[in-house]
């Protein structure tokens, strides 16, 4: 029998869809695929040269637990050049994806029973890792009149003796909407006031478009940042991601991720450190045009097909829209556009449960004539 922990953790529904598809494609269908949150883009070359000239020197080693030195220092100088904010070294923490560093981030900072608050819809792990420490994440609905973030307001309203931290996800997986500096400013004041932690997902950050993502760190030091290479620099499967700490932290931090991981993988730090080149970023930010032009594309297809999206998104991979216009079980939806139309898309219950039934994800980082080629068929499914 399994701990009692996993009674309080869901699969991936997605990963049914995901399953389907693959088999559908196996045996020969045509399958477009809008479920996976992941970047089509190669990683850019640098970085693949690099990490292959780490592997023919021959010497993948385990690496201090808190990451490279060059690594932690080449963040650290990518913080001054695009946010001009001063983040020392010793804050930065590399890991294992921008999971490792969740991971390690609730294991620091929950006990049995505490609360973290979090948007509903948000990223469905986060409330997962909160349950792995025994700690009870608190699902805030959220909807357009917020952007589908948190507001000060509603963090004070669901703070209770319980409470011992919020978590933020700027830009939002699933919606892709973004949190106005003021707002996270005073959210963090709130924070404070209750001697709580802010842990602000930044992992998005890169792909915005006609906003600059801010970083929480160009106002407040005592919060716990979360960042990873896996999507702007396109490197999801290189599993590599960074924190950057509150000095009273450090120490845990560092005792839990020797425990955990030891290390994270070498050969992915060492390829990572050409991710900053200007060569890199360049190749990245034509793949970040390029998303904006997908976005614009399927988000005027959508609305037009009669799906509803009140607030544009304005940055990470995803639309997040409301289908309750076609059905009330956004689930059993997702479940016919893969049979009946091969188009696999995220159902809304895998980012909580707030109107969950009511949404979808679609995932756009695909080449343009295959998310035509997705609308075309959802048209014909729907009728449209
Ligand atoms: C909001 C958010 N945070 C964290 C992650 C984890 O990504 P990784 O571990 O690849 O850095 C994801 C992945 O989709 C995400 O959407």
């Amino acid at each position: 029998m399994h701990a009692k922990r996993l009674d309080h953790i869901e699969p991936f529904h997605v990963m049914r869809i995901i399953t389907r598809a693959m088999e559908l494609q196996s045996s020969g269908v045509d399958v477009v695929n809008l479920a996976v949150g992941e970047p089509d883009f190669p990683t850019p070359k640098l970085v693949v040269e690099s990490g292959l000239r780490a592997l023919r020197e021959d010497r993948m080693k385990y690496l201090p637990a808190l990451g490279s030195d060059e690594l932690r220092n080449a963040i650290s100088r990518w913080y001054r050049q695009r946010y001009n904010v001063g983040v020392p070294k010793n804050r930065i923490a590399i890991t294992t994806g921008s999971s490792g560093a969740l991971l390690l981030t609730m294991g620091v900072l929950v006990s049995p029973g505490d609360e973290i608050l979090m948007a509903d819809p948000g990223y469905p792990a986060n409330r997962h890792f909160v349950s792995t420490m025994e700690g009870r994440p608190i699902l805030i609905p959220v909807g357009p009149e917020t952007d589908y973030q948190l507001t000060p307001e509603l963090v004070e309203k669901h703070w209770t003796d319980r409470t011992i931290g919020v978590m933020v996800a700027n830009p939002s997986n699933p919606t892709g909407t973004s949190i106005k500096q003021d707002i996270l400013k005073d959210i963090h004041r709130v924070v404070q006031a209750n001697q709580g932690t802010l842990i602000v997902d930044e992992i998005y950050h890169g792909i915005t478009f006609g906003v600059d993502a801010c970083s929480s760190l160009e106002f407040a030091d005592d919060i716990f940042v979360i960042n990873s290479f896996s999507k702007y620099f396109a490197m999801t499967g290189w599993r590599l991601g960074w924190a950057v700490i509150p000095d009273k932290f450090i120490g845990s931090f560092e005792k839990l991720a020797q425990n955990l991981f030891i290390s994270s993988p070498d050969i992915a730090q060492r390829a990572a450190l050409a991710a900053f080149h200007p060569d890199s970023v360049g190749e990245c930010e034509v793949h970040r045009a390029s998303y904006q032009e997908h976005r614009d594309f399927l988000l005027a297809e959508l609305r037009e097909i009669g799906f509803k999206i009140p607030v544009e998104p304005t940055g990470a991979i995803y639309i997040y829209a409301d289908c309750s216009g076609f059905s009330n079980d956004s689930f059993k939806l997702c479940e016919d556009l893969i049979e009946s139309a091969g188009v696999a898309v995220a159902p809304g219950l895998d980012f909580g449960v707030y109107r969950a039934n009511e949404h979808i994800r679609f995932s756009y980082p695909k080449p343009i004539p295959v998310l035509a080629e997705g609308v075309r068929r959802i048209r014909a499914y729907l009728g449209r």
